[in-house]
């Protein structure tokens, strides 16, 4: 497995003097919250150690979350550009044909890489990770198997895990969740997805595109709950365009498996009326929650709320001004570029400084193709709070990159305050979605107007310029719609 390096306290206790180690900060996790607190830390001079369970390093979003997910999410794409678009560019190859163990062995791959690129990064940082499970002792103790580890901080970066769905175990055959989903022996023929939020839809994504029939069941009205309705619409009508078969409204009551075929039932949310589909895959993705069993929470008097995550002050700070929670398992959403930013406050404020997190401003982005992202309020948040605001939309079909790379599904949509013209919200379904939303949360972090967006250069053929233009559109109109 990996971590091969094996700091000293990770091999077999020897002496006594073994058992006591201390340290100005001890985080437990090391996914992008906990590895990024340990080396922002030990950059500021802590004596700084980390705490992970599992071999790998990197956590949920490193291991079984994210990384492996935009494998799967980029072979399966690049197949289906090939299938679909080479031939129209003069391109003749023979079919394309999928050889599922080896992509699966290029996820495995592109794991272990970035899992080793952590193990480098804290041994550069001079970061000692300890191998084992973590449990609390006191306020400036934990326990890991039979070592005592002694510390002025604590950082609690423990992350989530899926939610039990209805007390089934996923059998990662028949049954799988998001962990399953990422080394499923085989490619299903008919996969049923019940959740059509992120994970439900990135995983759908990507078996509908390397050929299984995908019917994604939601108790919602609408797909990819909180974000920009009208986004949400048209993203729904792209996927089902590419395939995918949605039955909104409906609440999954039971999952039967019998010789390896999955009965789901499901009823309508008015109750009236009880159908069910067969398939010889499900996928539950019906949420995470907060991971804190076994951390000895009770023996430092620290409770979680109602659903499970620790509450913390601004300052990250449990009702323990030396222990801190971070990331999916305390407060907002669960996001891996959050739980970054969150390890990087802390360590700052344990080495004295100050530091400042604009919730307001955290990106969202989902990786199906088109990518869509977001930042700020939604349209609804904006007519709840009863803000006098403006649209400014373009269409990809209008920029010449996108519709020279076939990707011209999607627009840009800009919101902004009437009277001021300042950015409150941004929300894009397109190529590159997920890397252009950051130019607009530069420019709302400087408090920026549409007209700022609007009078900045943009290189030509960008589908950056659709930004532009959706600024534009806010003031006289957009060039090229
Ligand atoms: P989610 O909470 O986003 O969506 C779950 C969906 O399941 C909801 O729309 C809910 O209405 C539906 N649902 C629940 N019970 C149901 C039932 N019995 N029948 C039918 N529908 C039902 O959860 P998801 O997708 O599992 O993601 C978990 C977390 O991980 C989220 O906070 C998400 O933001 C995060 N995540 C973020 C990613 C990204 O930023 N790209 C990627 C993967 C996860």
């Amino acid at each position: 497995m990996l971590g091969r390096s094996k700091p000293p306290i990770n091999g077999p206790l020897k002496t006594g003097e073994d058992l006591m180690l201390d340290f100005d900060v001890v985080v437990i996790g090391s996914g992008p919250g906990g590895y990024v607190c340990a080396i922002k830390a030990a950059q500021l001079g802590l004596k700084v150690a980390c705490i992970e369970g599992e071999n790998s390093l990197g956590g949920t979003c490193l291991n079984v979350g994210c990384i492996p997910s935009k494998a799967l999410l980029h072979a399966s794409e690049a197949y289906h550009d090939s299938i679909k678009n080479f031939s129209k560019m003069g391109i003749d190859i023979n079919p394309p044909t999928i050889n599922w163990p080896k992509m699966l062995d290029y996820k495995s791959t592109m794991v272990s890489q970035n899992s080793q690129g952590i193990e480098f990064l804290f041994k550069k940082n001079k970061i000692i990770r300890i191998k084992g499970w973590a449990s609390i002792e006191t306020t400036t103790s934990i326990r890991v198997e039979e070592r005592l580890i002694t510390t002025k901080n604590i950082v609690i970066a423990t992350g989530s895990k899926p939610t039990v769905f209805q007390n089934m175990t996923p059998d990662n055959k028949v049954i799988v969740n998001s962990t399953g989903a990422l080394s499923l022996k085989n490619i299903p023929k008919k996969m049923i997805v019940i959740g059509a939020g992120v994970i439900g839809l990135e995983m759908g994504s990507i078996f509908s595109r390397i050929g299984s029939e995908v019917t994604v069941i939601e108790y919602l009205d609408h797909i990819a709950v909180g974000m920009d309705r009208e986004v949400s619409k048209s993203f729904q009508k792209i996927l089902k365009k590419q395939g995918i078969n949605f039955l909104l409204n409906n609440s999954v009551t039971e999952i039967k498996v019998n010789k390896n075929i999955a009965t789901v039932r499901y009823e309508g949310r008015d109750k009236s009326e009880l159908k069910t589909i067969s398939a010889d895959l499900v996928l539950i993705a019906t949420g995470r929650k907060p991971y804190t069993s076994g951390l000895g929470l009770e023996n430092v008097n620290l409770a979680t709320n109602k659903i499970g995550q620790i509450v913390v002050n601004e300052k990250l700070q449990t009702k323990h001004s030396n222990i801190y929670a971070i990331g999916d398992v305390t407060l907002g959403p669960m996001l891996a570029h959050k739980a970054e930013d969150e390890g990087v406050a802390v360590a700052e404020q344990i080495a004295g400084q100050s530091s400042h997190i604009n919730y307001d401003l955290v990106p969202a982005v989902v990786y199906t193709s088109p990518e869509v992202s977001s930042v700020g309020k939604t349209e609804e948040q904006l007519k709840a709070e009863n803000q006098d605001f403006k649209v400014g939309k373009f269409s990809f079909m209008g920029n010449g990159r996108a519709k020279v790379n076939f990707s011209s599904d999607g627009f840009v949509k800009i919101l902004v305050d009437k009277k001021t013209d300042k950015i409150l919200g941004a929300h894009i379904i397109g190529p590159g979605a997920g890397d252009i939303i950051h130019e607009i949360c530069v420019a709302m972090e400087f408090g920026a107007c549409a007209e700022d967006l609007a009078r900045t250069c943009h290189a030509h053929p960008t589908v950056s310029e659709a930004v532009k233009e959706a600024a534009l559109a806010c003031l006289d109109g957009a060039i090229h719609n």
